[in-house]
């Protein structure tokens, strides 16, 4: 078992270290270099010692803290130990390290014939929250294993499987319509989207309400569940199908946090709603002209098969009206547009509710999963003018991300906001803790 230090003052050593001449003078010497981040190796059983940067604002030190976990999950593998304890004075601080450390050991070795089984067995620290804590990674474990998981072993039908399992196991209700459902719906969007396929698609809705909810009326998270995204007809080239496994990623988010609220038993009423299939060429797929009539009853002139998230979204949305929300939230891998103007760092928001915009802006600064807003004026919606349908599903070379947003406004009523998240779910190798 290794210890980690977490000091803010050179003084708080004395604490640990009092009357250990050697220890201070190595601890000096590393601060003399300026390091904040050095290792102690003493038989097995490492000491890990980490300045916190006292200055500056309170979400740099905290997102410094999860950094230095990964940091320091990279010298535990290599001095092969699986357990370690955090001393700190404050629990957000050691929080904050716990989740670097254990967001950055994660790996996924299911389909390697050899694989490594060195991983992070125990992590211990002092703090109120710390059930919650796990259940979150365990959490964001749970959506980073779908996301890798490759296509040939996650039709949309398997998706929602492991949705409804997920669900039996944290004590919220699951209902999965199959293509017959969704035909009698008359789910134009899902159904479109899905003809190209041999697979059938999918549509999940997963519901917690708790006794003691804050909440009457519920949030409905809406997740884009595209189990591959080949472009369909307008089909992508070499460089741009290779990752899109990872088009799903919206769906792992949203029952993600299902699974997160669920299982830490939150007051709070939640529904996700999660349509799902692959978008593929085939004898039967959509092209380019073709006109649809989606689950609320207006039409779409499809001009781009490879614009299809925004597709089996509008049912979705549209649906969400039966449970009468309060807010009404879409996460999705929707637009290489928001990639490009954000990175890999940073979610694109947007929306028209501002106090929720607001309020997901600063948990983005308390977790280091920040978002850049948006704008989401009206003028934008003038792109999506069709000659032939009530909206078209593209809107032109400007602006990509915002007028995928402002066709998506047409099928929600309650209050909204949309996050793509294009450019931070998926990295062909780790970033720091991700
Ligand atoms: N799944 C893609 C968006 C995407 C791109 C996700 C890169 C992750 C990384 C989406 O379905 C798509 O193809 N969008 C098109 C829309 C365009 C045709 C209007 C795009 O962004 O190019
Ligand atoms: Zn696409
Ligand atoms: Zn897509």
């Amino acid at each position: 078992m290794s210890a980690v230090f977490l000091f803010r003052r050179d003084e708080d050593i004395d604490k640990f270290f009092g009357t250990e001449k050697e220890i201070k003078d190595f601890v000096n010497d590393n601060l003399k270099k300026d390091k904040n981040l050095f290792f102690l190796r003493s038989t097995g059983n490492s000491v890990i010692f980490v300045k916190i940067d006292d200055k500056g604002d309170e979400n740099d030190r905290l997102e410094q803290l999860r950094r230095s976990g990964a940091e320091a999950w990279d010298y535990l593998k290599m001095t092969a130990d699986e357990k370690v304890r955090i001393f700190t004075e404050d629990e957000t601080t050691a929080v904050a390290f716990a989740e670097g450390m254990t967001l950055a050991s994660y790996n996924f070795n299911l389909y390697k014939s050899k694989s490594e089984d060195f991983s992070l067995k125990e992590i211990h620290f002092d703090s109120g929250n710390a059930d919650t804590v796990e259940k979150t990674l365990q959490s964001v474990f749970w959506a980073r294993d779908l996301v890798n998981e490759p296509p040939l072993n996650l039709s949309a039908r398997e998706l929602a499987q492991r949705f409804e399992k997920m669900a039996g196991e944290e004590g919220v209700d699951a209902e999965v319509f199959g293509k017959k459902q969704i035909e009698a719906l008359r789910m134009g969007g899902l159904l479109a989207v899905n003809k190209g396929s041999v697979a059938g698609p999918s549509f999940t809705i997963l519901s917690y309400k708790p006794e003691n909810a804050v909440n009457q009326k519920p949030v409905v998270l809406v997740g884009k569940g595209v189990v591959y995204d080949t472009g369909g007809i307008n089909l992508k080239p070499t460089g741009y199908l290779e990752t899109m496994k990872s088009d799903m990623a919206g769906s792992a988010v949203v029952s993600g946090v299902v699974k997160a609220v669920a299982g830490s038993s939150l007051p709070v009423y939640l529904i996700a709603l999660i349509p799902a299939t692959d978008n593929r060429p085939g004898g039967e797929a959509i092209v380019p002209g073709d006109v649809i009539t989606m689950f609320n009853g207006k039409t779409v002139e499809v001009m781009n098969t490879d614009a299809e998230g925004r597709l089996i979204l509008a049912d979705a949305l549209a649906f969400s009206e039966k449970f009468d929300p309060e807010l009404v939230i879409s996460v999705a891998t929707l637009t290489g547009a928001a990639k490009r103007t954000f990175g890999r760092r940073v979610i694109a928001g947007m929306g028209n509710d501002d106090e929720a915009l607001e309020a997901l802006q600063t948990a983005g600064f308390e977790t280091g999963e920040r978002l850049g807003v948006l704008p989401f004026w009206d003028d934008y919606s003038e792109a999506l003018k069709s000659p032939v349908a009530d909206l078209k599903n593209i809107g032109g070379p400007e602006s990509g991300a915002i007028t995928a947003g402002k066709f998506l406004e047409n099928f929600v009523t309650a209050p909204y906001v949309h996050l793509d998240i294009a450019g931070v779910s998926f990295l062909e190798k780790r970033d720091l803790y991700r």
